[in-house]
């Protein structure tokens, strides 16, 4: 894989790194299952282990192609990673109370860097970090996000796959591309439920995998190349080669606006509104022709779509977001009661006029939790970069010592 250049304006990495260690220090990416009573201290050693092992991955797969090292930087930035990993490894292995498993996951860190060492195949590296990372994340039962934080486009997915994948994967995904015949193992045959399936898979397990790819297959590691979005879109695109009614995740307001920008956020806020009026509209028309039961049914469906946009707008005005709540169930309540036409149409504007304001709440600033979740943005997109510089510039410094700093074994 062709090595992708950061081109990153390099100001103010001392911010970068001050918010890094912010990041670090947070606990809401991760959702950590407390049921086991880790404690905080681990759940952070971990997080920061399980990133740096990738980060050690993802550089030694930019700095080495082919056995060679061509960008030098980045396959010492390698190195420096998966040390720094070892170190803290070190010091967690304390808490984790089976012995067996910190001899196997000591081995398999030792045997990482012997891996970076020779210059491996980096599919081999990936393979070592992702099944490291697994089993670091089981034991110590944190989750991590493993939902898109975009919309998924399937429009976009099938344009990806159609001049990505097709080649190889066929059209339709029956494994049939006109390079196809030229692969051993052949190309997956996606259409097949085994792999596609609702029932069988997980889309973020077909998401794993079109990011890291297969050793030793025609099946390269996605990640780098196309956008973790659009491998998103295009995971979802071959998932409906075996579903037929496939299932899309629900918009994540709070996540979009990592991705997009805050202005795209609020377009998917008046998205949202809009689809709420229009059941708002709906239910309304149906009472007034006196079917109440199909009217509360659809009055309900408007308050599910107003669910999208709720946990929002409480972050930004809880009293508004309390409020509207209460009004969707008065609705709801007062026409299962058979309440007077007036009465329910004067409650239906109440959560018009509502949701207009909430509606510019939304639109207008990213408040508290947005403004959280965009700084987490600048640390995923520009903060690893900070952690690269300093890391080079460690190098740097100890670039005498480089071979003994990494050669230890413990
Ligand atoms: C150069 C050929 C080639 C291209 C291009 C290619 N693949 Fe593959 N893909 C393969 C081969 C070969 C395998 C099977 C490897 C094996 O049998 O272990 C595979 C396996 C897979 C699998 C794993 C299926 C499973 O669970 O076993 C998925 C998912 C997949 N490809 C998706 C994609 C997507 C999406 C793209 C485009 C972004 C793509 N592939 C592009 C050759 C290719």
């Amino acid at each position: 894989m062709l090595p992708t250049k950061l081109t990153m304006p390099r100001k103010s990495v001392f911010l970068k790194f001050v918010i890094i260690a912010l990041l670090f220090s947070s606990h809401s990416f991760w959702a950590p299952n407390l049921a086991e009573a880790v404690n905080q201290a681990s759940i952070d050693r971990v997080k920061k282990i399980v990133m740096m092992l990738n980060i050690a991955a993802k550089e030694f797969e930019e700095g080495v192609v082919n056995g060679k090292i061509v960008v030098a930087p980045e396959y010492e930035e390698s190195l420096v990673f998966l040390q720094q990993a070892i170190e803290r490894f070190a010091r967690l292995s304390a808490e984790i109370p089976d012995s067996q498993k910190v001899e196997k996951l000591k081995n398999q860190l030792i045997n990482i860097m012997g891996l970076v060492k020779d210059k491996a195949d980096s599919q081999k590296v990936w393979a070592e970090v992702n099944s490291i990372n697994s089993e670091l994340l089981a034991t110590f039962n944190i989750e991590i996000n493993k939902t898109p934080i975009t919309p998924i486009s399937l429009v976009n997915g099938k344009k990806i796959f159609e001049s990505n994948c097709l080649i190889c994967h066929g059209l339709t995904g029956n494994g049939d591309g006109p390079m196809a015949s030229q692969f051993d193992p052949s190309p997956a045959v996606l259409s097949n439920a085994k792999l596609t399936g609702d029932a069988n898979t997980t889309a973020y397990d077909n998401f794993e995998v079109i990011n890291v790819g297969i050793a030793n297959t025609a099946m390269m590691a996605w990640a780098g190349v196309l956008s973790e979005t659009q491998i998103w879109d295009v995971t979802y695109y071959i998932r409906t080669f075996s579903n037929v009614n496939i299932q899309l995740p629900p918009v994540n307001l709070e996540l979009a606006a990592i991705e997009s920008s805050a202005d795209n956020a609020g377009k998917l806020a008046a998205m949202v509104v809009d689809e709420v009026r229009g059941l708002l509209d709906k239910s309304l028309e149906i009472y007034k022709s006196g079917q109440g039961d199909n009217a509360a049914e659809v009055a309900f469906d408007a308050y599910l779509a107003y669910e999208k946009i709720e946990s929002n707008l409480i972050t930004k005005d809880r009293s508004l977001g309390v409020s509207l709540e209460s009004v969707f169930s008065r609705y709801r309540g007062e026409i299962k009661r058979n309440a007077p036409f007036d009465h329910v149409q004067s409650l239906n504007n109440e959560i018009n006029l509502k949701l207009s304001k909430g509606l510019e709440l939304l639109k207008s600033e990213v408040g508290f939790t947005g403004m959280f979740f965009q700084s987490f943005s600048i640390i995923v997109r520009e903060g690893f970069e900070a952690i690269l510089i300093i890391a080079a510039l460690i190098a740097f410094f100890y670039q005498q010592d480089m071979v003994e700093f990494v050669g230890q074994k413990d």
